[in-house]
């Protein structure tokens, strides 16, 4: 069953019903100002930082799920009858509902009894604000007296505090309204200087901003009594809750559309001129009413929202592909990209599964997610790989994760994740294979950063690749530490104590459990590391790396392969983990995807092995389950994995981050047919038909679908902040389609289904545009290609020497 369909032409998702069977939500900004929005218009807007700058309120795990957002109800002054057009909150019946969720923007409506009423939110490039364009028409045959009420509920700036620390929030909350336009400004009169405001194009009949006077003291959103009433009270927020709402009457002659904007911005003022006048509280408003003026203009508003178009037109453009598949066509071409742009601004921050509260931005995840964006906006995965980097700790270790505000490592959330420190090596060589931008590795960048300790960042990947030669268990496979990439593979905590946290809590020294799935992140690091060192004056440090792969490589041949799989691991008392010995969890996806990714086994056919193996135990038609069998109960010396239900998260759910690490060892060994099947059972798009089941947005990935154990298989839950999006994208860009940016050029080996006829796309590298048709003569993936009509002798070509700024590349494969 489906809930919509995808308007492929215009990049955008339609939903036509409302009552979706989770919020499906897309992202507002993509600066600095950000909105999360769902398609009943629910969700908040936040700046720079979800939790310390919060503009509006949302309450999570709500009932109904998704309430709280940006509401604007239409009341017929003639009947009293009153709606929302979005149909949150008021539920009332509605035709014609479409929401479009597009790149930036979201465009929500509805009819009722002749009136036609809808808003497309997006936040203009550059501003710190979000603009709702309100369209009006009336189809009636007679005039239609209406009005029309904004709604949103501030949230008192840090999300955490608003939330638990009633005792002073209700007596805190502080507004202006001056020329209709209201100003919030809790704790602007101390040490804040920003505030928010909200205004409206239209002239105002009354206003609201204090929540009680608005619903009235017994109400929710669903039937405000200034709604009912038809009259705002005009109230002026004193503690309690500020809200922001206004009220204004339009008569419509029949056939007549009327534009009404409202917009939500933020602004800072100087520290010392934030009165006026200055020995005041009055906020100073003369810095922020140019901006509100501008906005409040319809044509600059379209003009911005033209810019938008463009701005989205042209990222996604850089890489765009035509296959016999719709489903890797939209995924590649619009929403797959989309979404590893919405990664890499969020991190695994603010979703509607991320409150925005707890988590900053992981050390191994804002690497990963670099896979999936770093051709699009190079300069700025260049700072966050500077950031990264200079979170990094002397040892070579990381903090798990830093807080995006102040760019610091976060210690609450532990470190000691001993996989950490390799994914930087991964994520730079992918920054340097896209850019070619050399220069980045003699960069200074600091040591937890602390001032004086800066060394180039090339030395920040030597320590990172010796934190693990320092840190080699009894086999001399790697020691796990706190967990590996399987943040829940906890072979050091021995936990028993209810709702310690398995992320901090006191670990054992760790002498003895070993990662194999490390070992093979290790090899691949290393191959990167000399790769790079090779390039960049560095040569002759790179045999000694490789020796360090190899000797790695031996160890994982004799310690970590089971017979007809790789091991995931050892725990602290040397027993394996991931082996046919064990009685549960025998087999794990990880190290199968992984020590394939590294090239172990290509040659001698052990990849193949393992590789049948996971279509044999761990394939499901929803996509690979994470390991089996599940664990049954919890066990005290694996923890958090076995903390979870059978077939959910970690504990064989399908964790789809690791999926694409299969389908790239099926490419590797040459089986594009395995590779795109099972690309196919996760893609969202491909599920768009089971969407009663799959349940979250048919057009991003979630991070796990639940495993064959789980009484709900097929279910997905948190959708979008996951690191599935960069993984999809260059396992289908890179590994499936085969466009791989390598250090000398773009390489092209594909590896598609033997079905396939072939396929185009354009891509755009190092300043030029390469223009590729790939066709099949033959069943296998040999290349020959032509570029401008001249037979080349390797796959990869590197950009053209006389200033051509476009390649035509003919590929044949046989
Ligand atoms: C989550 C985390 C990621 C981790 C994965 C597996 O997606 O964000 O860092 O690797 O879970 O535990
Ligand atoms: C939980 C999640 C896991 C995540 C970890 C860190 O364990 O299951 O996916 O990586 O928390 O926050």
């Amino acid at each position: 069953m489906q809930y919509g369909y995808f308007d492929d032409h215009a990049r955008e998702y339609v939903i036509t019903r409302p009552d979706t069977p989770l919020p499906w939500i897309n992202y507002l900004g993509c600066q600095a100002y950000f909105g999360i929005i769902s398609n009943t218009a629910g969700g908040y807007s936040f700046y720079r930082d979800a939790r310390l700058r919060r503009l509006t309120r949302y309450r999570y795990n709500n009932v109904p799920f998704d309430l709280g957002g940006r509401y604007i109800y239409v009341r017929d002054n003639a009947t009293g009858d009153y709606w929302s057009p979005s149909w949150q909150p008021t539920h009332s019946d509605i035709e014609q509902y479409t929401c479009r969720h597009g790149m930036g923007y979201t465009t929500i409506g509805s009819k009722r009894r002749g009136i036609v009423a809808s808003t497309r939110y997006f936040v203009p490039l550059d501003e710190n604000l979000e603009i709702w364009q309100f369209t009006i028409t009336n189809e009636r045959q007679t005039p239609a007296t209406l009005s029309v009420f904004s709604a949103i509920e501030f949230c008192l700036w840090d999300a955490q505090d608003d939330s638990t620390n009633f005792q002073r929030n209700f007596s805190i909350g502080e507004v202006e309204i001056a020329d209709g336009v209201i100003y919030h400004k809790t704790e602007y009169r101390e040490r804040r200087d920003h505030f928010a405001w909200f205004a409206c194009s239209a002239e105002t009949a009354g206003f609201d901003t204090q929540r009680e006077a608005f619903l009235g003291p017994t109400r929710g959103w669903d039937r405000p009594s200034a709604v009912e009433r038809g009259e705002s009270s005009n109230s002026v927020a004193h503690g309690w809750a500020p809200i922001g709402s206004h009220h204004v009457r339009i008569i419509l002659q029949p056939a007549e559309t009327r534009q009404i904007l409202f917009v939500l911005g933020y602004h800072e003022n100087p520290k010392d001129e934030k009165f006026d006048p200055p020995d005041s509280q009055t906020v100073n408003k003369k810095t922020v009413k140019p901006i509100v003026a501008r906005y409040l203009n319809q044509a600059n508003a379209d003009a911005a929202f033209q810019k938008l178009r463009t701005y989205w037109g042209e990222l996604l453009g850089i890489c765009q592909v035509t296959t016999p598949d719709i489903h890797t066509d939209r995924m590649v071409n619009v929403w797959n990209a989309y979404q590893c742009m919405a990664t890499f601004n969020m991190s695994r921050s603010a979703s509607f599964y991320e409150s925005g509260i707890g988590r900053g931005l992981g050390f191994r995840d804002s690497n990963q997610d670099l896979l999936g964006f770093v051709h699009m906006v190079p300069a700025r995965a260049r700072e966050r790989i500077l950031d990264l980097a200079a979170t990094q700790l002397p040892s070579g270790g990381a903090y798990h994760q830093y807080q995006p505000l102040t760019k610091k490592g976060n210690n609450d959330v532990g470190g000691n994740f001993n996989d950490d420190p390799h994914w930087l090596i991964l994520g730079v060589a992918a920054y340097l294979k896209e850019t070619g931008d050399w220069s980045i590795l003699s960069e200074p960048v600091p040591y937890d950063n602390q001032l004086g300790s800066e060394q180039p960042l090339y030395e920040h990947l030597q320590r990172s690749f010796h934190y693990t030669l320092d840190r080699l268990g009894p086999h001399g496979l790697p020691l796990i530490g706190r967990a590996d990439w399987n943040d829940c593979l906890n072979l050091n905590c021995f936990s028993d104590a209810p709702g310690q946290s398995f992320q901090t809590t006191t670990n054992k020294e760790g002498k003895v459990a070993e990662s194999v799935f490390i070992g093979g992140l290790f090899v691949l690091a290393a191959k990167e590391l000399a790769g790079l060192a090779r390039h960049s004056g560095h040569v002759d440090e790179a045999p000694g790396y490789l020796a360090e792969g190899a000797r790695m490589e031996e160890t994982v041949r004799r310690h970590g392969w089971d017979g007809e799989w790789f091991l995931r691991a050892y725990d602290d008392f040397g027993n394996k983990v991931g082996s046919k010995e064990c009685a549960e969890g025998k087999i794990f996806i990880e190290p199968q995807g992984f020590c394939i990714l590294a090239g172990i086994g290509l040659e001698d056919g052990l990849a193949r092995r393992a590789l049948e193996s996971v279509r044999k135990h761990l394939a499901t038609p929803h996509g690979i389950v994470l390991q089996q069998p599940a664990y049954s109960r919890y066990y005290l010396h694996l923890g958090e994995i076995s903390s979870y239900p059978p077939g959910y998260k970690e504990n064989a759910g399908i964790f789809c981050h690791n999926n694409p690490w299969v389908m790239i060892a099926e490419a590797m060994t040459g089986n594009g047919d395995g590779a795109h099947d099972y690309y196919s059972r996760i893609n969202p798009s491909a599920r768009e038909a089971i969407s009663d089941v799959h349940r979250c947005e048919p057009y991003v990935y979630a991070q796990m679908i639940a495993g064959r154990d789980a009484p709900t298989h097929g279910e997905a839950k948190n959708s979008w902040l996951t690191g599935t999006a960069a993984w999809n994208y260059y396992a289908i860009v890179q590994w499936i389609l085969g466009i791989r940016p390598a250090y000398d050029g773009l390489k092209i080996a594909p590896a598609i289904p033997e079905r396939w006829t072939g396929f185009r796309a354009v891509r755009k590298f190092r300043g030029v545009t390469y223009n590729i048709t790939v066709q099949r003569a033959g069943p296998g993936n040999t290349v020959k290609l032509t570029v401008d009509g001249q037979p080349v002798a390797r796959n990869v070509i590197p950009p053209p020497d006389d200033g051509r700024a476009e390649v035509t590349v003919e590929v044949t494969l046989q």
